[in-house]
């Protein structure tokens, strides 16, 4: 496999995210986020861990940008931290914050490399959710002054705009299960966040649209192949619930196609928080999507598991030749599958898979990290990519998941994804041989 098997149009990248990476958590101005608060409550994070320091990326990231030069990666996806730019929410803006980002742009630019901008990464400002966070419908006008700065901010310089990063991930772990920021639990939390969230993507589509030309505009969705764990009719119908869930919920209605509440029932209890004109304004035509796929799902009916009776059976109690530090099934084949399912939808004009990698334990030896199962789960996706692409699938670029090692949310720093090996007694960046591996990869022509 090559790179020019994919095409000279194919874009090549890699992603991160604010709160991992940054550190810093109240540097010149900065409000605290939601992860600020949850990473401080007890029991919520492996060991106990946070990230106050991560990988410094605040103070190191002309360090880490020349890395991204030096593998010879073209895109180089970060987000933005809300509570940087806006301490309290709304309201009074923190020049220094944005500053940061302004340099942050500015050096990528200067070695070449193009930004991609997630807005929103997860990481609220606290100050918000005392009010609701996702919950509340007001997070529509906060997103927007917080938006609408960072475009007017960023808009000459930066093209490539995401609005959410997996908005099914945040307000499931977030507002269902309470195992991520802010700690929220049950429907009547998750079905306000999930609806908000939705309608947040088109109202800041259209502001970035409005703001930036020649922008390209896209927002980031999880998604996971499901399979059922038999051919029964009944675990077959509950992986039918389970992809309405995992993979539908948000991107339907984008598309205009409304919640999949034909395929899960329970979903109606979202039309609640339904308002007049929601309806119309839910679409929007995103320039492009952003697939991130990790793994794939085997599902079995269960009558215990209330409103999707249906439940996710572990890797570990699968035969599987492969497992991540995350828990994860390696199965190569589910990136091709999203990639035709998403290509099925008429009216995506582009998919990017904006994230894909692997969490393994690794050991510096000598200066050298051998990451053979990273390395080996890259080429295997890759080569899954390609796969699709050959038949003419609409997929266009591929992003690694992720730089340096970082905080991974609740797992801590127990699951390493990066190319580059971070010490975080030391901070000393050390590439791995899967880094080594993307780089000789990306400069063959
Ligand atoms: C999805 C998220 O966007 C990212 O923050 C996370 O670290 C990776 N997947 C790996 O779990």
């Amino acid at each position: 496999m090559v790179r020019a098997e994919f095409g000279s149009e194919f874009e090549w990248g890699v992603s991160s995210a604010a709160f991992q990476t940054e550190g810093a958590w109240d540097a010149e101005g900065k409000g605290h986020s939601i992860w600020d608060v949850f990473t401080g409550r007890k029991g919520k994070i492996k060991d106990a861990q946070h990230a106050r320091i991560a990988c410094n990326f605040y103070h190191c990231y002309r360090e880490d940008i020349a890395l991204v030069r030096a593998l010879n990666i073209p895109n180089f996806r970060f987000s933005v931290a809300w509570p940087r730019i806006f301490p309290a929410g709304v309201g009074q803006p923190n020049p220094k914050g944005m500053d940061f980002y302004e340099r942050v742009v500015d050096h990528c630019l200067e070695l070449g490399i193009t930004p991609w901008l997630t807005l929103y990464h997860w990481d609220l400002p606290q100050a918000l959710q005392d009010k609701g966070g996702w919950t509340n419908r007001d997070v529509l006008f906060w997103m927007e002054e917080y938006a609408g700065y960072v475009t007017r901010r960023l808009g000459d310089r930066v093209k490539h705009w995401m609005v959410l990063n997996e908005p099914a991930v945040f307000t499931g772990a977030g507002y269902f299960f309470g195992v991520h920021a802010p700690g929220l639990t049950g429907l009547r939390n998750f079905f306000p966040a999930a609806h908000h969230a939705t309608l947040a993507m088109g109202q800041i589509g259209r502001l970035i649209r409005s703001e930036v030309r020649g922008a390209q505009i896209g927002t980031t969705f999880s998604c996971s192949s499901i399979h059922p764990a038999s051919g029964g009719e009944r675990d077959v119908k509950a992986a039918i619930r389970a992809d309405a869930l995992i993979n539908r919920l948000f991107i339907e209605p984008i598309l205009g196609m409304g919640y999949p509440i034909d395929d899960l029932k329970a979903l109606r209890g979202i039309e609640k928080y339904m308002q007049v004109g929601d309806e119309k304004a839910l679409p929007f035509d995103f320039d492009f999507i952003g697939i991130q796929n990790y793994t794939r799902e085997v599902v079995a009916s269960s009558f215990f598991v209330p409103y999707l009776q249906a439940r996710l059976v572990p890797a570990a109690k699968r035969k599987v030749p492969g497992i991540t530090a995350m828990g994860w099934e390696v199965f190569p084949p589910a990136i091709y599958e999203m990639i035709k399912k998403f290509s099925a939808y008429p009216g995506i004009p582009k998919l990017f898979v904006t994230e894909n990698g692997a969490a393994f334990p690794d050991q510096v030896v000598s200066g050298r990290v051998k990451d053979q199962q990273r390395l080996s789960y890259l080429q295997d996706h890759l080569g899954q990519v390609l796969r699709a692409k050959r038949e003419g699938l609409n997929v266009h670029g591929y992003f690694v998941w992720t730089l340096t090692d970082n905080f991974e949310w609740a797992e801590g720093y127990h699951a390493p994804f990066g190319l580059v090996h971070v010490d975080f007694a030391t901070q000393q960046r050390t590439v791995k041989d899967s880094g080594h591996w993307y780089a000789s990869f990306l400069s063959e022509q």
